[in-house]
């Protein structure tokens, strides 16, 4: 399901869409107390870690990938835990402030993973969640003219069940950890810039998530009209030598109330 697409593509993601949604980072900062102690949960390649440690916050890390505790330790030098939402190896009530990146969007079990942050949060405690919005962005836009041009083939994509979904918006997401039994504080939607590279946005859609679910489904011959299709596309997208795409997530602050 959505949490198995996240094996083997640590490397990829690093290189790729790691830029992207470290790009809400000076987001996440602005709404923590100073000196505040983090947890990171699904922290993947550590980026969001780097900068919650540069602006001199201590920070926990746990992701259930291998290959991303691995980047992020040797990004960081912290030692994160190997585990997974919901049931995540920290105890409980023990995390002043919890951030979950671009995490919720990807687990099989939203409801249960928001009760597994509400759980390991301490009373008086905070969370700081992103998810992307239903829209699609304007790289996966992007991205679909040239699978259309190339004509590609469009396989089912990893999707939950209706009655595990929750709607991709800042009402969605409030929802999901109210429902969990957090308080939401504040949601909003920041938006930033992305550039990556021409090759590094290559790397990504050709490997991670539903896009390396698309790509495996061509054959050759298609996989070569779709890199013509890209290249062919580029210059509009271009500043310089980097794409730059202007994005917008799902920011939702919530707190845990006493018991
Ligand atoms: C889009 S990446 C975001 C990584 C990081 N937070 C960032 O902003 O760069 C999603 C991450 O969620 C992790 N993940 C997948 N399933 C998870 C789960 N059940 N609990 C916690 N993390 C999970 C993946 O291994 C991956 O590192």
């Amino acid at each position: 399901m959505a949490e198995d697409l996240w094996s083997d593509v640590a490397q990829t993601y690093d290189r790729s869409f790691a830029s992207l949604c470290a790009g809400v980072a000076p987001e996440l900062l602005v709404r923590l107390p100073a000196g505040a102690a983090v947890l990171d949960v699904g922290c993947g390649s550590g980026h969001v870690a780097t900068a919650l440690l540069s602006a001199g916050h201590p920070v926990a890390a746990v992701d259930p990938d291998p290959e991303m505790v691995a980047l992020t330790r040797s990004r960081t030098g912290l030692e994160p835990t190997t585990g997974g939402l919901p049931d995540l190896p920290i105890a409980d009530a023990s995390a002043d402030v919890v951030v979950a990146s671009f995490v919720l969007n990807h687990v099989d079990h939203p409801r249960a993973a928001a009760a597994g942050l509400r759980r390991v949060m301490r009373p008086g405690g905070r969370v700081l969640a992103t998810i992307w919005p239903g829209s699609p962005p304007p790289h996966g836009a992007l991205w679909s003219a040239v699978l259309d041009a190339a004509g590609a083939v469009r396989p089912d994509l990893p999707r939950l069940a209706p009655e595990l979904d929750f709607e991709r918006s800042p009402d969605g997401l409030s929802g999901l950890l109210a429902g969990a039994g957090l308080e939401p504080v504040d949601a909003c939607a920041p938006a930033w810039r992305w550039r990556v590279t021409p090759e590094g946005f290559w790397i990504g859609v050709t490997s991670v998530g539903n896009f390396g679910v698309t790509w495996r489904a061509q054959d050759d011959a298609t996989r070569a009209r779709i890199r013509a299709a890209y290249d062919a596309s580029l210059t509009p997208w271009l500043d310089g030598d980097h794409l730059t795409f202007d994005v917008e997530c799902v920011l939702v602050e919530a707190v845990r109330g006493s018991d």
